[in-house]
């Protein structure tokens, strides 16, 4: 079988840059503010989800007024919005930038998944916003990863179906959305068990994006989709 894909959708943080470390900072800084305990073994359960349910995650079954839930997320935002200053274009991960060049080059259309509303920002200061023909981010629809509108709403503006489109991921919540439209999954483990853990039911996985090139990579999942 080979599969006509036409289109690959990348999420953001974890595939194309690290911002897992940012977002910990700033919840951190928030937590401890507040006298939440919070650590970075907590932080991994927050991957891929939204800023709301990374909120309630963090207050584990604590109940607070939605006043109160707002101005947490504002000052988190606020804090992660101040770390975004220091994002460079060497704050892409190995290999990310080659695997976009050569999947345009290729002629591919490119779009971005990510449940985050900074997406546009993060992009810009990695200088590759200009290689994506959408960006999904965390303003686009309502319901975030894992139901699968995010992933949908970028195939429909890159005019492509999901049996046509790879999405390519590094949490759990992200590859269920994907599955969950229709499209092709990668997962992107960054190479430990815990990261192969989060993205196992993704069709194949790969530790990251580093000596692949597009071709072999939509070989290995055209095998790999018809095991
Ligand atoms: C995702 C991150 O990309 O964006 C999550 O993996 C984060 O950790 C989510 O909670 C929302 O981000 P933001 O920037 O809108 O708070
Ligand atoms: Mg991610």
């Amino acid at each position: 079988m080979s599969l006509q894909i036409r289109a690959l959708i990348f999420d953001l943080d974890g595939v194309i840059t690290d911002t897992a470390e940012l977002h910990y900072q700033a919840w951190k800084r928030m937590a401890d503010e507040e006298g939440y305990p919070f650590t970075r073994e907590d932080n991994e359960a927050l991957r891929g989800v939204s800023r709301r349910e990374s909120l309630t995650r963090l207050l584990k079954g604590r109940v607070i007024p939605e006043e109160k839930a707002l101005d947490l997320m504002e000052r988190k935002n606020t804090y992660y919005v101040e770390l975004l200053d220091t994002i460079t274009p060497a704050y892409l991960l190995p290999g990310a930038a080659d695997f976009l060049n050569e999947g345009r080059t290729a002629g591919f259309k490119l779009g971005i998944g990510s449940a985050s509303r900074n997406a546009r920002t993060v992009l810009t200061r990695l200088g590759v916003i200009d290689l994506f023909d959408a960006l999904g981010d965390g303003y686009s629809v309502v319901n975030s990863k894992p139901a699968p509108d995010l992933f949908l709403w970028t195939a429909g503006r890159l005019g492509v179906y999901p049996q046509n489109a790879v999405v390519f991921e590094d949490a759990e919540a992200g590859v269920d959305a994907a599955k969950r439209g229709g499209f092709w999954t990668i997962g992107i483990s960054g190479g430990t068990d815990a990261g192969r853990e989060r993205v196992n039911q993704a069709t194949m996985i790969l530790p990251d994006l580093v000596d692949v090139t597009v071709t072999d990579v939509l070989e290995q999942l055209s095998t790999a989709a018809q095991g």
